[in-house]
């Protein structure tokens, strides 16, 4: 087990516990109430929120300060993952393990569900405790990574894959944009809290290489994973894919390929643990 995956292991249960007592303590519906909780804590590997805490602790921030931070991004995801599921979307029953949201909680209360989560991000960020200048940059940092010029393009992208000529190039840009962008925004926000400027670059071509790669792995565990583990099963049969785009032996280089310039970049920046990061990436079983 490397460092990554120990500090996963330390942390997650930690993190699903401040989530759950967080929206607990909410003044909400209850109906709102159990259905966020439904989604947000859950059988899921929490990444995101997972890779800020470490990159913070690397660059030894005392990162027991940022759950909420960390909150906010594992939220995004979420709200993200509970509307791509709809049926008027990717149309999916089961998602980590268990039936969807709106299989639950019904459609109307799962729209309603991903808005919440959406607008309670921003609200738990504006609280959180860093200085104001610094806020407004993660708040709009947030916003253009989840939003319109990021994994909602990428989303649209997808699901509009009729209208355009879907060629190696258009996939690319869909895959950094619909998965990369939130792949990047928590490494992106650990350097920007720990004051990094000097790395600041290098760690955005990071965060891009691993993206591309987490999505080619993702596409590749629809089909070859097991369902135990990934908790959902394959849903977009009629998608062009990495995986149907390329086939399976070509995805496999790829993944290789974009796993190993993370990796330089991160030699690069002499920062083993992002090194460590891009392994468990490519390792993952689900
Ligand atoms: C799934 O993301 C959808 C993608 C954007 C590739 P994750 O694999 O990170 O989702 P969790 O771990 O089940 O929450
Ligand atoms: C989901 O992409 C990416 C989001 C922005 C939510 P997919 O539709 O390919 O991911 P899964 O297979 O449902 O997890
Ligand atoms: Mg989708
Ligand atoms: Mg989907």
């Amino acid at each position: 087990m490397n460092n990554f995956e120990l500090f996963t292991q330390v942390h997650r249960p930690k993190l699903n516990d401040f989530s759950r007592e967080y929206i607990k303590a909410l003044d909400i519906p209850l109906p709102l109430k159990e259905s966020i909780i439904y989604s947000l804590i859950n059988d899921g590997k929490k990444i995101r929120p997972l890779s800020f805490l470490y990159l913070l602790d690397y660059y030894k921030v005392n990162y027991n300060k940022y759950f909420d931070v960390a909150l906010a991004i594992e939220l995004v995801h979420t709200y993200s993952l509970v509307h791509d599921d709809l049926p008027e979307m990717d149309n999916d029953d089961y998602r980590w393990g268990k039936l969807t949201n709106h299989k639950v909680h019904g459609v109307d209360v799962a729209v309603l569900t991903g808005d919440a989560m959406l607008t309670l991000a921003f609200e738990v960020l504006s609280e959180c405790e860093v200085d104001s200048k610094l806020k407004i940059r993660l708040i709009k940092q947030l916003a253009n990574y989840s939003g319109a010029m990021g994994m909602i393009a990428g989303q649209i992208y997808d699901v509009k894959q009729k209208n355009f000529n879907v060629d190696a190039n258009y996939l690319r840009n869909m895959h950094s944009l619909k998965t990369g962008k939130l792949i990047e925004l928590p490494l992106d926000f650990a350097a920007l809290i720990a004051e990094k400027k000097s790395d600041y670059e290098l760690i955005k071509d990071f965060g891009k290489e691993l993206g591309i790669a987490y999505q080619i792995k993702d596409d590749i565990l629809d089909y070859y994973g097991d369902f135990k583990k990934i908790g959902k099963l394959p849903s977009d049969e009629n998608m062009i894919t990495y995986l149907s785009f390329y086939g399976i032996a070509e995805c496999e280089q790829f993944l290789l390929k974009h796993t190993q310039n993370a990796k330089n970049i991160a030699k690069k920046l002499e920062n083993n643990n992002l090194e460590q990061l891009a392994d468990y990436l490519l390792r993952r079983e689900k």
